[in-house]
């Protein structure tokens, strides 16, 4: 990299920017780094997601275009590609794919008890379309070359999690495009495809993590750095859409204050011990 170039990191580059569905969606913490890091991008979002929330004003509030499109639609995805590079002037230099919906966690249908076209539909959305994605634009030679993809997912991608439900499933599907497809779009054109497995942070997807909520306290505690926010998640991301990180590609990369890889901390241990003894005394 040219050090003599301009200190922001990313500049010069563009990109595109799924999933800003409000203020507090993890993709606009991205967007709004990206474009402080001097990047070039478009924000997209579906048209149903664009009239519930605030994907266009967000874009318009950071000058940035928006460009609807549903990531599961290959005709969609391949006016988004085309489009993008016409208003930013070339081939992309990084995508965030921060896309998800589970109707089985919505209308609250257990594991055992799915609903099957939902889970379809689960998959779809969110693993699926990331697939999609990528298939079309190196049909369309969307990605320019050491171009950086992401996608975010979860721990309980490869643990078992009481009330995650099918998104478990489809997060374990999205982590292994993103080894298969890491592959091929590496060899062919240096570009680097990875996940970052996220803490959780209440958005509208993770509304049933609200920081009040049981789990989200459980693994800010356990966790020895703690959760991990948006904006961390922003700044990790900028890293990966930087050329710092050329080589790196086909990970899942933990941005969770260590949590997935801790099994108990002397606090951990004191505070349950509190519990339990109040549960004793009573
Ligand atoms: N919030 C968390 O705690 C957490 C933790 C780990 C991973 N994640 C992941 O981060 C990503 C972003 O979620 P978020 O928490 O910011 O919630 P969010 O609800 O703000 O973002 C999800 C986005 O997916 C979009 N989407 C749904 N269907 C789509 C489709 N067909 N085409 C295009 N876009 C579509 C929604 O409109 C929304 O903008 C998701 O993949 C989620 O699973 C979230």
């Amino acid at each position: 990299m040219d050090t003599t170039e301009s200190k922001h990191i990313l500049s010069g580059k563009k990109g595109i920017i799924f999933g800003v569905f409000n203020e507090k969606s993890l993709a606009w913490a991205v967007a709004k780094h990206c474009v402080d890091e001097g990047a070039n991008i478009v924000i997209t979002n579906t048209r149903a997601a664009a009239k519930l929330g605030s994907s266009e004003k967000l874009a318009a509030s950071v000058n940035m275009p928006f460009i609807p499109c549903d990531a599961t639609n290959e005709a969609d995805l391949e006016h988004l590609l085309l489009e993008s590079q016409k208003i930013l002037g070339g081939q992309i230099n990084f995508i965030l794919h921060s896309v998800a919906q589970s109707l089985n966690l919505r209308r609250r249908k257990s594991y055992e008890n799915l609903c099957y076209s939902y889970y379809q539909k689960t998959l779809d959305i969110s693993a699926l379309s990331f697939h999609k994605l990528l298939q079309t634009a190196h049909r369309l030679n969307a990605l320019e070359m050491g171009a950086s993809v992401l996608t975010i997912t979860y721990i309980a991608s490869e643990r078992s999690m009481a009330g995650y439900n099918d998104m478990s499933d489809a997060k374990a599907l999205l982590e292994s495009i993103v080894r298969n497809f890491g592959r091929i779009l590496g060899e062919q054109k240096q570009i680097r495809v990875n996940a970052i497995s996220q803490s959780p942070v209440p958005t509208k997807a993770g509304s049933h993590w609200n920081e009040e909520s049981y789990f989200f306290s459980y693994s800010n505690q356990l966790a020895p750095l703690g959760n991990a926010t948006a904006d961390d998640l922003a700044d990790v991301c900028v890293m990966m859409f930087s050329d710092y990180t050329k080589r790196v590609t086909m990970q899942t990369i933990y941005n969770d204050g260590g949590f997935s890889k801790t099994l108990l901390t002397p606090s951990f241990i004191n505070s349950f011990r509190k519990s339990v003894d109040t549960e004793d005394t009573k």
